[in-house]
């Protein structure tokens, strides 16, 4: 057993917060970004959440937030409105100044009220707002009748709400005003109206944006900024005359500032009914480029710092198409004249759905063709998709409370692959999705500390923890579950009566469920149970079942078994919970054949299926394409049976299902489920595989192998089977990427290359090692001569296998043109010396190793088979010395670096002695303990497989195996 760290490797955030990483002291500044999912300790409170990373997802929420976002949890206080008065329409008016030295905005807001219940306290929400109570009036609509203000309650700073008390009671019925001047202060938290930056010839420049969801439009205005209470938005900025602003909806009009030359209002056509969450202004000197003409029937445009009008074309021409494509796919018209898409240089999440004025961070709109690696596009693609895909699911229909995001973040979830789809074929996003999201997220869910897709939250600090894999991962799987079981076309046009029953409106899951029986039943999908009862099983529970199956070779037929699948089970737990679900069976023995279906009901442990179609000596795989959120283990006989095939035509099985049997088989097998010899069988074959899907998904796992058995003598044996492997693939593939291969063929390279060259394959160390020769010729040329995709595993490999002419080379690189990824490089040395020395210079300031690069430095270190005792150490030895040189902020994140790799006795009692010299520093973090776990798991997991794994390899060296097989 182990957690999922192993699987990691952790690099440190170097430029993407820009000048934000520099405005906040202590442990914030150390920032984990991760290239594979993981739950790893938050460094600035120490509780342990889900990272993700950007080079992975899109919608990473709030990687970096100051320590102050956040206000304690405030559980057990009534923190949501009445309801007894309900907004209908606001006029918003601010005028920002945006200068150094006078962040202040002026506002102003008029809110037309009903009032539902009769009451004297008009209650909504505000933060961190300077409200001026002499300003505040409140009058009659019909009469225009005064009602005078008798008290203003300021609970800012404890439940984020303002109560204005009136003389007599508001009537249940009628309609009221109110008004009120407030000034707020641009802020460099990235939540509310804040202040974000950039550099122009030497210049920094400085623009004023938003970013509300989930709970900070309060920042900005006073509003009920609860999703339900949907309003209008009339939405009036200011500006200097020479600048620019954008909102939700197009300008109507420009006019001067009385009283202030230079300065205009810019005033926004009133919106559509929406929640305050999806209100969004900017107010910049960033310049508007329309998209390509002709691909959309809505005004579209990209807004971006001048400098970058270069890079927008990728978006100018996938945003339109995608918009379209959603408006047929969905059945319903986009509701708003206009769509714009802005690149914010300091942006909190990935990206943000506001209705009609979509926000991105910079690397998510903007692409350089020549530069961005496959993976930046395809992000790019993902991002845009995801976000127009909310412009229904979330803005038309909104979930009705935070506890149902995963409506809003699933489907988005979801639905960027369709989107994504339809406007790039080639990047084939649905064969992506079970990489991607599912078995990303089965990491997650499969840990005791996982939770419900829908679970109660109340305070802005609950809300903001469910923007996490839950949610978005598993809600996505949960849904093409949803859309598998009923069918992809009944699923969609019942999608189309959901939205149209709720448009402009909210809903609940239990909506969703209605409608899409409705259409169900209106079609003749014949069900074991309701659409709600089997998928409140999904969203109710956490985590997800394997299924066993145990054909009975004289009937037939099998006994299949659902159970809980954990990573660690810890013996103390109190959870009542049966983790039972409704679960889809399907199976096949044959992929030209219609797949079968049958059911395990929550209620059954287990079932017997009297005849699967297959005859004794034919194989069965179940959860066909992996459409459906479980795992399959089999008995052995059967495993044989699928490897036999595997080997003899692999491409019987779907390369959906080859990359569920090998993710499936490795971690059932790290579980205790099925013996590695199993899972190892299943390798075999991949000497034939060619495809990205099953491959990728399986080095994930060899790679866990590989740390483990690296300072055993079977590493050897090992080397030699990997190598068999690889090999082959890496010879199908080339070394040389070419303008016309396909996109996965680029992602296919990346792969192959990596482990070829880590094998110290000849011709991909030498091709490496001469376009290296090339580069540092022509250092200038870097574009030309390396191919993005490539850049990282050609200079690694350049280091591991040159000299010292590489390694002075790349450190020059990094020093004159602030190129990261030739100091990660450097990392890679497998000279001692070298890497030690490495370490020893994050100690000098003059190093020339800027102090923002220090954490990548170590964890690359650490993570170096070869560095890794040495960055323990260095550890051991020179504590005092990194604390003067650095402070206190780095040793619990650099333990558990150390931690991953380690797998034996001697190295636990050396970390355990480590925490114990410094336990003021080391002794309560969660880092440290999860270190020290995994290095537990480590180590039970080398004395319990080690042996088997050995006896396995000696038996199945290639010379001795496969070799004789015909292929069919
Ligand atoms: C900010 O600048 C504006 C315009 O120059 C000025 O009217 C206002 O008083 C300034 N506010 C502060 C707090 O300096
Ligand atoms: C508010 O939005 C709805 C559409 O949601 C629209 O029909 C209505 O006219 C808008 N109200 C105003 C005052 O613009
Ligand atoms: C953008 O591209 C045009 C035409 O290719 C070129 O003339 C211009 O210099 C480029 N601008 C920037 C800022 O790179
Ligand atoms: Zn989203």
């Amino acid at each position: 057993m182990r957690n999922l760290l192993p699987f990691l490797v952790l690099i440190a955030v170097a430029s993407a917060f820009g000048n934000i990483q520099t405005q906040f002291d202590g442990p914030d500044e150390v920032e984990l970004r991760l290239l594979e999912p993981a739950v790893v300790p938050d460094p600035v409170d120490g509780v342990s959440r889900w990272w993700y990373t950007p080079s992975r997802k899109a919608h990473i929420y709030r990687h970096k937030y100051p320590k102050n976002i956040q206000a304690q949890p405030r559980q057990g206080e009534d923190l949501r409105l009445p309801g007894d008065v309900l907004p209908r329409l606001y006029n918003v008016r601010l005028l920002p100044f945006i200068e150094v030295g006078n962040w202040t905005t002026d506002g102003y807001v008029e809110i037309f009220l009903d009032c539902i219940i009769s009451t004297v306290n008009i209650s909504m929400n505000s933060l961190d707002l300077t409200i001026d109570p002499a300003s505040i009036t409140v009058t009659e609509e019909q009469t225009g009748n005064p009602i005078s203000v008798v008290d203003f309650i300021d609970e800012q700073s404890t439940r984020e709400i303002i109560t204005i008390q009136v003389s007599r009671p508001l009537t249940a019925g009628k309609q009221y005003k109110i008004t009120m001047k407030f000034i707020s202060i641009l802020n460099a938290l990235l939540a509310g109206f804040y202040r974000s930056s950039y550099v122009e010839n030497g210049v920094t420049k400085y623009l004023a944006v938003t970013q509300f969801e989930a709970t900070d439009a309060r920042r900005s205005f006073p509003c009920f900024d609860e999703p339900t209470m949907k309003a209008n938005f009339t939405v009036t900025v200011g500006r200097k005359e020479t600048w620019t602003s954008v909102s939700n909806m197009p300008l109507i009009t420009t006019e001067p500032i009385v009283g202030m030359p230079g300065f205009v209002w810019d005033n926004y056509q009133t919106s559509v009914t929406m929640s305050s969450y999806l209100v969004a202004f900017m107010v910049s000197e960033f310049i508007g480029i329309p998209a390509e003409p002709g691909l959309s029937n809505v005004e579209f445009s990209i807004w971006a710092r001048p400098e970058a009008r270069n890079l927008t074309d990728y978006a100018r021409n996938i945003g339109p198409r995608i918009l379209e494509f959603f408006e047929s796919y969905y059945n319903i018209d986009y509701p708003l004249p206009k769509q714009d898409m802005a690149a914010i240089p300091d942006f909190a999440a990935g990206a943000m759905e506001n209705w009609g004025l979509i926000t991105y961070r910079e690397e998510y709109l903007l692409i350089d063709p020549n530069r961005a690696t496959a993976r930046a596009v395809q992000l790019a693609a993902v991002v845009s998709a995801h976000e127009l895909a909310h412009q229904w699911f979330g803005n038309l229909v909104t979930m009705d409370w935070w506890n149902a995001l995963w409506l809003n973040e699933g489907f988005a979830s979801y639905m960027e692959y369709i989107g994504t789809d339809a406007v790039e074929p080639d990047f084939k996003m649905n064969d992506q999705f079970i990489i991607e999201n599912l078995q990303y997220v089965f990491g997650i869910d499969a840990l005791e500390t996982s939770r419900p897709i829908n679970i109660e939250v109340n305070t802005p600090a609950e809300i903001n923890s469910m923007f996490d894999a839950i949610s978005y991962e598993k809600g996505s799987c949960v849904i093409r579950m949803c859309a598998d079981i009923i069918g992809l076309e009944t699923f969609q046009r019942g999608l189309t009566r959901y939205l149209s029953d709720n448009a402009y409106g909210n809903a609940g899951q239990d909506n969703l469920w209605a409608a899409l029986q409705t259409q169900a039943d209106s079609e003749n999908v014949i069900l074991p149970a309701t659409v709600k009862e089997i998928m409140d099983t999904w969203t109710f529970k956490m985590g997800f079942p394997y299924v066993t199956v145990n054909r009975n070779y004289q009937t037939g037929g099998a006994v299949v078994i659902q159970n809980r699948f954990l990573l660690r089970k810890s013996n103390d737990t109190t959870d009542p919970t049966v983790y039972q679900w409704w679960l889809p069976l399907t199976y096949t023995s044959d992929y030209t054949q219609t797949k079968r279906r049958d059911w395990l009901s929550v209620d059954e442990f287990s079932k017997s299926l009297p005849n699967l179609g297959a005859a004794a000596n034919q194989w069965v795989i179940f959860n066909v394409d992996q459409q459906n959120y479980y795992r399959v283990a089999y008995d052995p006989t059967n495993y044989g049976l699928i490897r036999d095939q595997l080997i003899a035509d692999h491409q019987r099985v779907s390369a959906n299902n080859r990359a569920q049997l090998l993710d499936d088989a490795f971690n059932l097998a790290l579980t205790e489920l099925i013996p590695y010899a199993d899972a190892l069988d299943l390798t075999l074959y991949l000497k034939y595989e060619r495809e990205y899907v099953p491959w990728h998904a399986v080095l994930s796992e060899l790679n866990y192998v590989d740390i483990m058995l690296y300072n055993f003598a079977e590493f050897s044996n090992w080397k030699t089977h990997m190598t068999s492997l690889v090999e082959p693939y890496y010879n199908f593939i080339g070394f040389q990427e070419t303008q016309s291969d396909p996109h996965l063929t680029k992602y296919c390279r990346i792969d192959a290359m990596n482990w070829a060259c880590r094998l110290g394959v000849a011709d991909c160390v030498q091709n490496s090692l001469s376009t290296y020769a090339t580069l540092m010729s022509q250092p200038d040329n870097l574009a030309q001569i390396v191919s993005p995709n490539e850049k990282s595993t050609i200079l690694r490999t350049a280091i591991e296998y040159g000299g010292q002419a590489e390694y002075d080379f790349a450190f020059n690189q990094y020093k004159t043109k602030s190129d990261t990824s030739f100091l990660v490089a450097m990392c890679a040395s497998k000279q001692a010396t070298v890497l030690s020395g490495l370490l020893e210079m994050l100690l000098d300031p003059t190093s020339g190793i800027l102090r923002l690069d220090v954490n990548t430095v170590f964890n690359n270190v650490a993570n170096n088979p070869i560095g890794n005792e040495i960055a323990l150490d260095f550890l051991i030895n020179r504590w005092d010395d990194i604390q003067n040189a650095l402070g206190s902020v780095y040793f619990a994140t650099w333990y558990r670096y150390v931690c991953t790799r380690q797998n034996t006795q001697a190295g636990l009692d050396k970390l355990i002695q480590l925490r114990d010299a410094h336990s003021v520093i080391l002794g309560n973090s969660n880092s440290v303990k999860q270190g020290i776990q995994t290095v537990e798991s480590n180590i039970q997991w080398v004395s319990l497989n080690l042996g088997e794994i050995g006896t396995w390899l000696a038996g199945n060296q290639p010379a001795k195996t496969i070799s004789n097989v015909i292929r069919h």
